[in-house]
């Protein structure tokens, strides 16, 4: 059989930034108690203009430019995002569009904070039934189009941004080795955008409240989050018969720097082996970990094992084991897309 491995990598972040000093000025907070709290010291936000599908195809557009691989050669993409362009249509196929993935299927996965890992592992299984060879899997998340910035419990958090990777079938003994995926809806209520779905359809009522913006019982989601992350990790490792040794590098969801040092001393495994950008883009939502893998590639060698975990809304949390393989070569034809530009 052959395994789903990443072979390129893609990201994009909106240029404008939002400091801690600036939030100081629209919530009372205080730049240390940020950056203490959390790790946090700035965030992306995307324009007025730009919605997921852009930021979405900045990152596929990255990936394409950065590497030898043909837009026609892409069979299909799966979009993990919980800000979709909107509810109905799927954005998936904008964001196909954009790139001229015209080979391709298209569609959206909302897990979350977790969408990534689902669509990572959906991909994976695809790959391995041999029906697709070369898969894009995007995390992209517009977060300022939901967050209320007069709600300091909130609004220091979260970013903008989208992370891609290629993943595709290589017979090599690299790639996916296993993902588990867990879910428990009895966490709803403790972190959702509580208003505009079927549940709450949007009305006067439902904007006046600001049901519209995404609500979290901050301090209880922390606590589920260390938990979930560090089991589920110890889960993945002993289903491959890995103890903390084997793993090289952790890719951790990028919610609060508290949260990733906590998992990363359950596991008993080193920081120095915890990747961390959480202090120039906040939580991205679901592109916090291909943004990771995205920044720290130049670090991952060939036949090194990620531990990649996540814990969002839903409950949602998993983790994904793999063996970094060999990324396919830099880009040496010209493809000149009409997607957005990729600058960082
Ligand atoms: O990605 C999806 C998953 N999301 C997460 O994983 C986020 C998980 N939660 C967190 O990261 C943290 O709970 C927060 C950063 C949201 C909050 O940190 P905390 O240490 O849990 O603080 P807290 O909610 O327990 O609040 C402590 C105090 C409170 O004041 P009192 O009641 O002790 O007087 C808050 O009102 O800090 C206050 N506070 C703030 N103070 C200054 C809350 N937000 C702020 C703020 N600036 N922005």
């Amino acid at each position: 059989m052959k395994n789903a491995t990443i072979t390129a990598l893609g990201g994009y972040v909106p240029t404008s930034v939002l400091s801690n000093e600036a939030l100081t000025k629209m919530v009372d907070t205080s730049e240390e108690w940020i950056e203490k709290r959390t790790g946090i010291k700035e965030r992306r936000i995307a324009e007025f203009d730009q919605s997921t599908s852009h930021l979405a195809a900045g990152a596929i557009k990255d990936l394409l430019q950065s590497y030898d691989v043909h837009p026609s050669e892409i069979e299909g993409v799966i979009l993990a995002t919980a800000t979709p362009d909107s509810l109905l249509a799927p954005t998936a196929p904008t964001v196909c569009q954009l790139c001229e993935l015209d080979n391709a299927f298209g569609f959206d996965l909302n897990s979350a904070c977790s969408g990534f890992l689902y669509a990572l592992t959906m991909a994976t299984s695809m790959i391995e039934s041999g029906r697709y060879k070369k898969i894009i899997v995007v995390g992209a998340d517009k977060m300022s189009s939901i967050v209320d910035y007069n709600d300091r419990n909130t609004c220091i958090l979260f970013g903008d941004g989208a992370g891609a990777v290629l993943l595709e079938a290589i017979e090599s003994g690299n790639g996916v080795l296993n993902s588990i995926l867990r879910t428990d809806g009895k966490g709803t209520e403790s972190l959702l955008v509580p208003g505009g779905g079927s549940k709450y359809p949007a009305s006067a009522e439902s904007l006046i409240s600001g049901k519209h913006y995404i609500k979290q019982d901050g301090s209880l989601v922390f606590k589920k989050a260390v938990a979930a992350m560090g089991s589920v990790s110890r889960d993945a490792l002993t289903a491959n018969d890995f103890d903390s040794e084997d793993i090289d590098w952790v890719i951790p969801h990028q919610a609060n720097i508290r949260i990733i040092k906590a998992v990363s001393d359950s596991l008993n495994i080193p920081f120095e082996k915890v990747k961390v950008n959480i202090e120039k883009y906040g939580n991205t939502t679901s592109a916090t970990i291909p943004l990771c893998l995205w920044d720290f590639k130049e670090d991952f060698k060939e036949g090194q094992n990620l531990l990649l975990t996540a814990f969002g809304a839903g409950f949602t949390w998993g983790a994904t084991v793999l063996t970094w393989g060999v990324l396919r070569p830099s880009k040496s034809h010209n493809y000149q897309g009409n997607c957005v530009e990729a600058t960082i």
